[in-house]
């Protein structure tokens, strides 16, 4: 399975995926990695896997609409059979769902349909509840709204802060991301 990777940030999850892949416990390839982000540390992560990397920063782009249309054609230069969404940290619009329809996946740190959008952890936090946990699933042209793949749950703790919380969700996310695209693997090939 030929997988495009795009991140934002620290990208803790994109190195969990390059792991399985050189560990042989997923059978994938992963083409590239982009970023909206240039200089992140999930592009540092793909360079040192020798794994080519890519930037579009929206600030490059003319509009969000022409953003759009750039990462999409870089992603398109890769044909992947999947694009994946490792903590990216930017809404995609229809057109670009439509292009890699039911080929998108994205990973959230909250169990869907709760606490969707970019404050997941901090927002389940604040509100009180004591299971918390991840989700996988394909994106659609809403906002964490695609069909779930899967979830894990994970408890909050006495004492909890936003990052001490979210360290725990990474755990199970890590190891969920890499459950999931071994079984998609099996369906996208
Ligand atoms: C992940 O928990 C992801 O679900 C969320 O942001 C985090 C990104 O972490 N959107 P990393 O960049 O993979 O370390």
């Amino acid at each position: 399975m030929r997988i495009v990777v795009l991140v934002s940030g620290s990208g803790t999850n994109l190195q969990a995926v390059i792991d399985a892949v050189n560990g042989g416990e997923l059978d994938a390839e992963i083409l590239a990695v982009g970023s909206d982000v240039p200089g992140c540390l999930g592009l540092e992560r793909a360079e040192k896997a020798g794994i080519a990397t890519f930037t579009a920063a929206p600030g490059d782009s003319a509009s969000r609409a022409e953003w759009n249309r750039a990462l999409q054609s870089r992603i398109m230069e890769y044909a992947p059979d999947l694009v994946l969404l490792a903590g990216f940290m930017r809404i995609l619009d229809a057109e670009f769902v439509a292009a890699f329809d039911g080929r998108l996946v994205n990973t959230h740190p909250a169990l869907l349909p709760s606490f969707p959008g970019a404050h997941g952890v901090r927002d389940a936090l604040a509100h009180g509840v004591k299971v918390t946990g991840v989700t996988v699933h394909l994106v659609d042209s809403g906002v964490d709204t695609g069909p779930i793949l899967a979830q894990a749950a994970v408890p909050v703790l006495e004492g909890d802060t936003e990052e001490t919380l979210h360290e725990r969700i990474k755990i199970e996310e890590r190891r969920l991301l890499v459950q999931t695209l071994a079984a998609l693997g099996t369906s996208i090939g």
